[in-house]
């Protein structure tokens, strides 16, 4: 009886305690996506930490009333349940990967990925994005990075209940994450042993190059994790996702590494880089002043977006890393609507 208790306490909608991605308010929310602008915009400079904001609850994108180094928008609010002390719960398990940690040298062996997930019994959140040095260590508190003004940014938070958090964490053996900083309390091993030797470092082997699972977000939103290890050395978007699904896809990565790959149109799919971004404001900017990475269809009859891990860039065609994708048709039209230009083959 006590147990049963319990167990309807753990998940129940009454209390707003369950972990999970957390909305401008501060409000469990089921997904959010950000967009963060660059400094440098066309014709404009702005601060490098106003961000437009997306969540389950809404149509289309709005400008935050926060700055993205604010604890009070969704990021600083979902975060805050892991800073506030959960990282040192033992009934909870948490875990933070970053290509380039703060303050530790950069190690290119390590996939090209950048995340936190935190969870209990019941149910929480992994955030994806693409800021270097971010977030802080929890012993910290929230710190958003100097280096993370200048460049463009997006990040997409989704709930998930506990049993997801295994599809995800298998995912995440594939694209081998530099975690910097993690708590797997006993009471969670051996189920999430996995999720142990990542953190510890530990080689663990694996038999393919690449990996698909469906997810589902606590609220039954559909979303399909893509993720491909070093060892499928190609584009993920032209080599992959694109002919997999037969989209023809509209990709909006960095390019300024030196080795970018061009639009594409040698396979049956077509891959064309974005080469210029229209957020609210309207604020116009360039590809090369945007560290994110999404992709969306061009067509709206088969609407597919991506928010991931990677460039499309010849270095990165070495890299692990992933892209997590959704049919969900307001997410495509709000990302479609950003394209300004793009290159074509
Ligand atoms: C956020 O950045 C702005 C501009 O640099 C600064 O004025 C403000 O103090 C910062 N806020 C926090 C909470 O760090
Ligand atoms: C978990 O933490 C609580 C409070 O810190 C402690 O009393 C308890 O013994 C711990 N349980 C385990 C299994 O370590
Ligand atoms: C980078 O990481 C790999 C794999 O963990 C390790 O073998 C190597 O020594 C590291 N290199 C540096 C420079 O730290
Ligand atoms: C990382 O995480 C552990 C466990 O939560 C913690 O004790 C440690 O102080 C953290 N910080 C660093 C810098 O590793
Ligand atoms: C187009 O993309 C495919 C898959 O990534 C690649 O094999 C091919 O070489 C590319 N074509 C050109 C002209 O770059």
């Amino acid at each position: 009886m006590f147990l049963m208790l319990l167990g309807c306490l753990c998940c129940s909608a009454v209390f707003s305690v369950d972990i999970s991605c957390r909305d401008e308010r501060g409000d469990p929310v089921d997904w959010f996506l950000i967009y963060k602008l660059p400094k440098k915009k066309i014709g404009a400079v702005g601060t490098g930490l106003d961000y437009m904001y997306l969540d389950s609850k809404m149509e289309s994108w709005m400008m935050s009333a926060f700055l993205v180094n604010m604890t009070q928008g969704a990021i600083g609010q979902t975060l805050s349940q892991l800073y506030s002390g959960a990282y040192k719960s033992n009934s909870s398990v948490y875990a933070i990967y970053n290509d380039a940690p703060p303050i530790i040298k950069y190690n290119v062996s390590y996939g090209h990925t950048k995340g936190v997930m935190l969870f209990d019994r019941c149910q929480g959140f992994w955030l994806s994005h693409t800021i270097p040095h971010f977030p802080s260590f929890p012993e910290k508190g929230y710190i958003y990075p100097e280096s993370g003004k200048v460049n463009g940014q997006t990040a997409l938070c989704v709930t998930y209940k506990y049993k997801q958090f295994f599809h995800i964490v298998n995912q995440l053996l594939y694209m081998s994450p530099r975690f910097f900083n993690c708590s797997v309390p006993q009471t969670f091993s051996p189920e999430f042993s996995l999720l142990s030797k990542l953190c510890d470092n530990m080689k663990v082997p694996f038999d393919t190059d690449r990996s698909v699972e469906e997810l589902v977000s606590a609220n039954g939103e559909q979303f399909t994790s893509f993720v491909k290890s070093a060892c499928f050395v190609d584009d993920i978007y032209s080599g992959w996702v694109a002919q997999l699904l037969a989209v023809n896809l509209l990709v909006e990565t960095w390019q300024i590494t030196g080795h970018p790959l061009p639009s594409n149109c040698s396979l049956p799919w077509h891959t064309l880089n974005i080469r210029r971004v229209r957020a609210l404001g309207p604020a116009l900017f360039l590809s090369r002043h945007d560290h994110s990475k999404w992709c969306v269809s061009r067509d709206l009859e088969t609407p597919l977006t991506c928010l991931g891990d990677l460039n499309r860039d010849k270095a990165q065609m070495w890299r692990g890393g992933g892209l997590t994708c959704t049919r969900h048709p307001l997410i495509h039209k709000a990302f479609r609507r950003l394209v300004d230009d793009f290159m074509g083959c």
